[in-house]
């Protein structure tokens, strides 16, 4: 008795999310295989690899929308059943992510009314929402009159209505110009310490990738039977709070910047 006392009060709670073994196939076709891979507690896993390997797919796993063809994918030690309200996505095409027909406000809105969140506190929660992704003034607003970089700042605040205990991000800046893209990765990589959320986020952008990430995750395509999805993973080792030029400058950053480049051009990816 001792002995199984002691198991159970060393066993460390499972990760967030986990792969184990996942295969996908569309078809006749593998767009995924011998895929295993862990999302910890507060821990930014960036996902690179080119068009088509199937990152999309992996987050669709996840939302439980997707099933596997072989293996298992879970969150907090249990299997994905179906779409849960702690899990959160933010996708790159934001015009489409987006009502046309309701305002900002309302847009937000409709996380807090899918959880059930009461009227009466529905606009305090939105002002707060709003406040933090910097839009306080444009809550009246619809989509259509907002710039890209503010509509994606709408499904952000949107995501995080629902307190997410995951943030799946699937290249959610890559339609955006170079400096509102930076912007945004700072402002998310506050929320997320802040929220104490888990983000998967998935991009083109390996600048992107290192500066965000705790793990890089780089697929790739077509895998071979006896291959896994995972050509590689970076561990990133950077100090938070990241800095746009200190970070980049960063010795440790350029290192990574070279590894990745060069195993993407090499072809392992
Ligand atoms: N529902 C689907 N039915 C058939 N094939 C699909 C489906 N979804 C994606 N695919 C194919 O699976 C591969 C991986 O897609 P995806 O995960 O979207 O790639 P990525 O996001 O890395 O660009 C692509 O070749 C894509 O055409
Ligand atoms: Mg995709």
């Amino acid at each position: 008795m001792p002995a199984m006392l002691n198991i159970v009060q060393t066993a460390s709670p499972p990760p967030l999310a986990s792969f184990s073994g996942v295969a996908l196939d569309f078809g006749a076709r593998r767009v995924l295989n011998r895929l295993d891979l862990e999302i910890g507690h507060r821990e930014v896993v960036c996902v690179i690899g080119p068009t088509g390997c199937g990152k999309t797919t992996l987050l669709r796993l996840l939302t439980g929308l997707l099933k596997p063809t072989e293996g298992m994918v879970m969150r907090n030690g249990e299997p994905v059943a179906g779409p849960a309200a702690d899990v959160a996505i933010v996708f790159q095409d934001y015009a489409r992510a987006l009502l046309p027909w309701r305002t900002v406000a309302g847009n937000i809105s409709l996380a807090l009314e899918a959880g059930q969140v009461p009227r009466s506190e529905r606009q305090q929660r939105i002002d707060v929402l709003l406040r933090k992704v910097g839009l306080s003034a444009h809550a009246e607003k619809y989509p259509g009159q907002l710039s890209g970089g503010m509509q994606q700042r709408v499904q952000i605040a949107r995501a995080l209505a629902q307190e997410p205990k995951l943030l799946l991000m699937d290249e959610p800046f890559g339609a955006l110009d170079a400096m509102t893209r930076q912007g945004l990765q700072d402002e998310m990589l506050k929320l997320v310490i802040e929220s104490g959320t888990s983000m998967l986020f998935i991009t083109h952008d390996l600048d992107e990738a290192i500066y965000l990430g705790d793990r890089i995750v780089a697929l790739r395509t077509g895998p071979k039977p006896d291959q896994s999805s995972v050509a590689r993973v970076f561990d990133v080792n950077l100090p938070r709070p990241r800095d746009q030029l200190a970070t980049r400058e960063q010795p440790r950053f350029l290192e990574l910047r070279r590894a990745a480049f060069s195993f993407i051009q090499e072809g392992g990816a």
